[in-house]
């Protein structure tokens, strides 16, 4: 059977630390102190996160790449997959997610219902139910609503219907929605009890929230702001520690900063690396207590 090893190709990639990445990033290997304020972006398939310690995080949040739908270049997994092996490589993904979240802590995942000539594929259910033969407890299902013609006000088979074919039976829909799926772990969670205040328990405590879609520029699918803030408020305490195994372009790393959260972030495809940089700010000095690290691990499959 083909084994997966790995070689470590660590490079410094613009840190203002110079000389101390290697040593770092054996550093934030495991519990980061709770006054630490790191930012590891990991450039490597998350189907293998060796350089985070087993148990040692507090939060996931992350947004899978679309099956079939977007292109995002580089050798990640989505585009032009068969269904099956895409459903297979997340589960890899989920399963060192597994390994690496702390007891009784929660894991928070982003996808949207896929449409494809051959029907939908249920991805929302099917995460699901991956998650529960991992053992989570699926806990919370928020519905994202997209304000109107976000996709363009009519998408092509919506034209369609409307134009050529109104008729019953030819009914075709505009998706304006997508899943927030929230899993908790197995165990005892440990989590000091820092009150939330009344105005923003007051705006989530809805199970659909209204959030418009991110203008950021340079990457296909973003998530806004406005989604991991919500979230990383609701699941961690500053200090903790957040990963998304699905990095994009670093809008978790950008909001965990900012909430002085740490993070780590696994992105695959390397042509991100300057939009990650510059959507998370690495170059300005937002706090002098604030790092980043960087790390480029190659994979050889053998
Ligand atoms: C939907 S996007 C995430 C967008 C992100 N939430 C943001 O706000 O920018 C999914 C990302 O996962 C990356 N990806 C796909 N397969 C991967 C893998 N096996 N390991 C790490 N990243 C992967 C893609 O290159 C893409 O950038």
């Amino acid at each position: 059977m083909a084994s997966t090893t790995y070689n470590d190709k660590t490079q410094k990639v613009g840190i203002t630390l110079p000389n101390l990445l290697l040593k770092q990033t054996d550093e934030i290997r495991g519990d980061l102190p709770r006054s630490a304020n790191v930012h590891a972006l990991i450039i490597a398939d998350s189907k293998s996160m060796p350089e985070i310690k087993s148990e040692s995080i507090h939060l996931v949040v992350t947004s899978p790449p679309y099956w079939n739908l977007k292109k995002y270049g580089g050798e990640g997994l989505g585009p032009n997959q068969a269904y099956a092996k895409y459903l297979y490589e997340i589960k890899s993904v989920l399963k060192e997610i597994k390994r690496v979240m702390a007891p009784g802590r929660f894991v928070a995942i982003n996808v949207g219902t896929a449409v494809s000539n051959d029907g939908m594929k249920p991805i929302n259910a099917d995460v699901v139910k991956m998650m529960e033969d991992l053992n989570f407890t699926f806990k919370k299902e928020i519905i994202w609503v997209k304000p109107k013609g976000t996709q363009g006000l009519w998408q092509r088979g919506v034209t369609k219907f409307l134009k050529s074919e109104p008729y019953p039976c030819y009914f075709s829909l505009n998706m304006m929605h997508e899943y927030i799926l929230i899993f908790q772990n197995e165990g005892q969670m440990q989590i000091p009890l820092e009150r939330l205040s009344e105005d923003f328990i007051k705006k989530v405590s809805w199970s659909i929230w209204e959030m418009r879609v991110s203008y950021t520029k340079g990457h296909p699918a973003p998530f806004p702001y406005e989604l991991p803030s919500r979230l990383i408020q609701l699941y961690t305490v500053e200090g903790e520690t957040v990963l998304d195994p699905f990095g994009g372009s670093g809008t978790t790393m950008k909001v965990a900063r900012d909430l002085k959260r740490n993070s780590f972030l696994y992105e695959v495809n390397s042509e991100y690396i300057d939009l990650i940089k510059e959507n998370v700010g690495w170059n300005s000095s937002f706090d002098s207590d604030t790092r980043y690290e960087i790390k480029i691990r190659k994979s050889i499959t053998s």
